[in-house]
C-alpha cells in the first residue's frame, strides 16, 4: 500500500488549478442510466472513485470512456440491473444507480452500502422516497431490490436533508408519473448541478439549491453534454494548507460562492482571504487565532472540512470548539493528530476541544477515510520534520493529484510505492 512521505515546515507559495468536484460527477455519471444515447461530462476528475463509478456503470452494460477530464457514456446497451458487492463496497456513493435504474427499467438490485469508517450511513430516506413514488423494497441477502411497473409522483419528506438521497429521488422521479415534491431537500452545489444537467437532458425540475425541489416527470431524456463544477473541498483544503503553512497561494478555477462558510472561518482565523472571479488568495498569518465550528448541511459549514480546520485549529492561540453534527463518528483524525503533538479533548462523540499548542511534530500516522486523510497531509506540511501517512489509498479516492499539486506549491513531498 502506498504512503506518503512529507517533510514539512515550508511556506506554500505558488498556484494551483481546483479539478471537477467528485460529488458533483458522480451522480451525473449516474443520472446517464436514464438515457437511451450517450452523455458527455467535462472537467471530470481524475479519481479512484470516478473509475469505480465507471466499471459499475460498465458491468450493467453501458459503454464508457475516460480520457483528458471528458467523460461519455452511452447507457442504450444497459440490460443488467444488478448493482454487484464487489462494486458497490469500494464506493457507497454506488447507491446512486438505484433510482435511475428503477426508473428506466422498473426494476433495480444494488448491494447495501455496508459500514463506513464516518458513521453508520444508512439509506432508508433513499428507500423510503422510492417506495413513495410507488416502488416496492425488499433486502434480500445483502441487496436492495427496488420493483415498480411505472413510478408515480408524490411527496417526499425527508427527516434530515440528505445529499446522494436527494439526488437518488431526483433522478428517480424525472421519469415518474406526474409530480414529485422533495421537502427538507439537501441544498448542496452539487445538487443544482445534478439538476441543471437533467434539465440539458429535457427533465422538468425547479428549486433546485432550496429546500423544496419540484420535479414535473417527462417519457424519456435525451443525452446531454455537462460540465462538472469545481471541487468546493479541494478548494477548501488547499486554502486551510495555505493558510496553516503561513503561505501564500493562489487557488485558480474555483467558485468562491460554493465555499461562504469557509471563506468566513478562515478569515476569523485570521488569514488574508481575496476573492476575485473564479480565483481566491489565501495569505497566511503568522498567529492563527481560534475559531469555533459547528459541520452543518449546506450552506451550513462543510462534514468535508470539519477535519482539515482542525488541523489549522492545532496551532491556534487558543482553544477551539468543533462540533460535527452530520456523522456520529468523524473524529478518527484527532487521534492521529494527538500523535502528532496536537492537544484534543473529545468531550462528546460530537464536540472536540482543540487547544492551540505552538507546533506540531512530525510522526507516522495512518489516514482513516479521505477527509482524515487531506487533515493529516495538512498536519505533516505543517510540522517540522518527517511526516509519514499510511493509507492513503483513501486520499486517492478524491483528490486529484494531490502531491503533484502540492509539490508545486513548494511542499517536499513524495509517494512511497
Ligand atoms: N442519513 C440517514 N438516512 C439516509 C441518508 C442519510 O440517516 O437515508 C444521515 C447520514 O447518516 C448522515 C446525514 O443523514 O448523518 C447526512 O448524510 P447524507 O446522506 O447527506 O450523506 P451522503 O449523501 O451519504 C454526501 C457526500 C459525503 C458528504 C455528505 C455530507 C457524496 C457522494 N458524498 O454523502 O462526502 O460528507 O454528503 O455532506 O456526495 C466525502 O466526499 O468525503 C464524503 C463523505
Amino acid at each position: 500500500m502506498d504512503k506518503i512521505q512529507i517533510n514539512g515546515g515550508r511556506k506554500l507559495a505558488g498556484e494551483v488549478v481546483i479539478s471537477g468536484a467528485k460529488n458533483a460527477a458522480l451522480p451525473l455519471i449516474a443520472a446517464s442510466i436514464l438515457v437511451d444515447g450517450t452523455c458527455e461530462f467535462t472537467n471530470v476528475p481524475n479519481l479512484m472513485d470516478i473509475h469505480s463509478i465507471k466499471l459499475l456503470l460498465e458491468d450493467l452494460g453501458a459503454r464508457c470512456a475516460f480520457d483528458n477530464h471528458v467523460m461519455t457514456v452511452d447507457g442504450s446497451g444497459i440490460q443488467k440491473i444488478e448493482a454487484e458487492y464487489e462494486l458497490v463496497r469500494k464506493m457507497r456513493a454506488s447507491i446512486l444507480v438505484l433510482g435511475p435504474l428503477v426508473a428506466r427499467f422498473g426494476h433495480a438490485k444494488v448491494s447495501l452500502p455496508g459500514g463506513c469508517a464516518i458513521g453508520a450511513r444508512p439509506v432508508n430516506m433513499h428507500l423510503a422516497g422510492l417506495e413513495a413514488l410507488g416502488a416496492k423494497i425488499g433486502i434480500d441477502h445483502g441487496y436492495i431490490e427496488a420493483k415498480a411497473e411505472k413510478l408515480t409522483g408524490n411527496e417526499i419528506y425527508f427527516d434530515i436533508p440528505t445529499v446522494t438521497g436527494t439526488e437518488n429521488l431526483m433522478m428517480a422521479a424525472v421519469l415518474a408519473k406526474g409530480k414529485t415534491v422533495l421537502r427538507n431537500a439537501a441544498r448542496e452545489p452539487e445538487i443544482i448541478c445534478l439538476a441543471d444537467a437533467l434539465s440539458r437532458m429535457g427533465a422538468k425540475i425547479s428549486g433546485a439549491g432550496t429546500p423544496i425541489i419540484t420535479i414535473e416527470g417527462v417519457d424519456r431524456l435525451a443525452p446531454a453534454l455537462v460540465t462538472v463544477i469545481p471541487d468546493r473541498i479541494e478548494t477548501g483544503t488547499f486554502m486551510v494548507a495555505a493558510a496553516a503553512t503561513r503561505g501564500n497561494v493562489l487557488i485558480k478555477g474555483c467558485n468562491p460562492d460554493h465555499i461562504g462558510g469557509i471563506i468566513s472561518k478562515l478569515k476569523a482565523s485570521g488569514a488574508g482571504v481575496e476573492i476575485c472571479g473564479d480565483q481566491i488568495r489565501v495569505r497566511g498569518m503568522e498567529q492563527v487565532k481560534s475559531v469555533d465550528i459547528k459541520t452543518l448541511p449546506y450552506p451550513g459549514f462543510p462534514t468535508d472540512m470539519q477535519a482539515q480546520f482542525m488541523t489549522l485549529m492545532c496551532i491556534a492561540d487558543g482553544t477551539s470548539v468543533i462540533h460535527e453534527s452530520i456523522f456520529e463518528n468523524r473524529f478518527i483524525h484527532a487521534n492521529e493528530l494527538m500523535r502528532m503533538g496536537a492537544d484534543i479533548t473529545l468531550s462528546r462523540a460530537d464536540i472536540a476541544m482543540v487547544r492551540g499548542v505552538p507546533e506540531l511534530q512530525a510522526a507516522p500516522v495512518m489516514a482513516s477515510d479521505l477527509r482524515a486523510s487531506a487533515s493529516l497531509v495538512i498536519a505533516g506540511l505543517m510540522a517540522r520534520g518527517t511526516t509519514l501517512i499510511s493509507r492513503v489509498y483513501h486520499m486517492d479516492r478524491g483528490y486529484e493529484a494531490i502531491e503533484k499539486k502540492f509539490c508545486a506549491l513548494g511542499a517536499d513531498m513524495v509517494r512511497i510505492k
